[in-house]
C-alpha cells in the first residue's frame, strides 16, 4: 500500500502524464495477450509467423481466419476496471495521453480521449496495396463476398483486403509514432501498464521518457510479472492492472479531499 501511495503521489505531482499500455491491460477483459492467444485451433502457430506480410502472401486465408477469430474475441470484450481507472486519470489530469500497442478500442470505451494507437485497429480492414492512400480502409460489411474463401478483394483495385494492424517487419504509422515520441519526451511521468516491452519501437518509449536529459520522467510500472521495463521503473506495482489501478484512484481521491 506504500507503493500505491507513492504512485498516487507521483500522479498528483506530475505536470504531463503519458500512459503506455500493452496486451496485459486488456487481459482481464478476456482478450488473451498476444503471446498466449494461441490456444485450441491455433496452438500450433506462432504469432511471429502469422502476423507478418510474408505469412499473408503465403497463406492469406490462414492469416485472415486467425484475425477473424481474434476480432470475434475483441468485439465481445468490455473495458475492465484497469481501463476505467486510466480514463479516470485523464479526467482528473487532462494533459494525459494514452499510447497503446493494443488493437482493441477498450480505452475509448472506458472514456479515454487522448489516445495514440501504435499498432492499428483490429476491427478495421484495409486494402493490401492501400490503393487510395495510406490507409485505404475497406468496409467489409458493405459488399458481398464469400467468407469461406479467406479475405475479400478490394472493391477499388482487386488486391486482397487485410486487417488494419501493424505486422512484424512493418513500419508503424508515421504520424502516430512521431506523436508518441513527442509525448514521451514531454511527459514527466510515464505509467507503463501490461506490456512486456519486447516489441520495438513501443518498447523503447519508457527509456526515451526516462533518459531525456531536459525532462527525465518518472516511470511507474503496473505488471504482475517482470518485464523489460522493470529495471528502469521507479515504482513497480506488481499486480494485475484491473485490481491495482482502481486502488490508486481511491488513494488519489482521499489525497484530493
Ligand atoms: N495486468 C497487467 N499486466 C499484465 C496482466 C494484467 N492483468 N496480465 C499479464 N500482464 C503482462 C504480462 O506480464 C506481460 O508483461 O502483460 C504483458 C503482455 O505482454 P505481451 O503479450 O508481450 O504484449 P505486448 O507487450 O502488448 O506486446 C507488444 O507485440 O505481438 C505484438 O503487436 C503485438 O502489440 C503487441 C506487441
Amino acid at each position: 500500500s506504500d507503493l500505491i501511495h507513492q504512485a498516487a503521489q507521483a500522479i498528483r505531482s506530475a505536470n504531463k502524464i503519458a500512459i503506455l499500455t500493452g496486451a496485459g491491460v486488456s487481459k482481464e477483459s478476456g482478450v488473451p495477450t498476444f503471446r498466449d492467444a494461441l490456444d485450441g485451433l491455433w496452438a500450433k502457430y506462432n504469432p511471429e509467423e502469422l502476423a507478418t506480410p510474408m505469412a499473408f502472401h503465403k497463406n492469406p486465408k490462414l492469416v485472415w481466419d486467425w484475425y477473424q477469430f481474434r476480432r470475434e474475441l475483441v468485439s465481445q470484450a468490455k473495458p475492465n476496471p484497469g481501463h476505467v481507472a486510466l480514463a479516470e486519470i485523464e479526467k482528473r489530469y487532462p494533459r494525459t495521453v494514452v499510447i497503446t500497442q493494443n488493437v482493441d478500442d477498450l480505452h475509448e470505451q472506458a472514456g479515454s480521449k487522448n489516445i495514440i494507437h501504435l499498432h492499428g485497429n483490429i476491427a478495421e480492414s484495409k486494402c493490401l496495396a492501400n490503393c487510395k492512400g495510406t490507409p485505404t480502409i475497406i468496409d467489409i460489411e458493405a459488399f458481398e463476398w464469400d467468407r469461406e474463401q479467406g479475405p475479400p478483394a478490394c472493391p477499388h483495385c482487386g488486391e486482397a483486403v487485410r486487417p488494419n494492424v501493424v505486422w512484424f517487419h512493418e513500419m508503424l504509422p508515421e504520424a502516430d509514432l512521431e506523436r508518441a515520441y513527442a509525448v514521451s519526451l514531454a511527459c514527466d511521468l510515464m505509467i507503463v501498464v501490461g506490456t512486456s516491452g519486447l516489441v520495438n519501437p513501443a518498447g523503447t518509449l519508457p527509456k526515451i521518457a526516462r533518459e531525456y536529459p531536459d525532462l527525465p520522467a518518472k516511470i511507474v510500472e503496473v505488471n504482475p510479472d517482470y518485464s523489460m521495463v522493470t529495471p528502469i521503473a521507479d515504482i513497480k506495482l506488481e499486480a494485475p492492472s484491473g485490481e491495482i489501478l482502481p486502488e490508486v484512484i481511491e488513494v488519489l481521491d482521499t489525497l484530493d479531499k
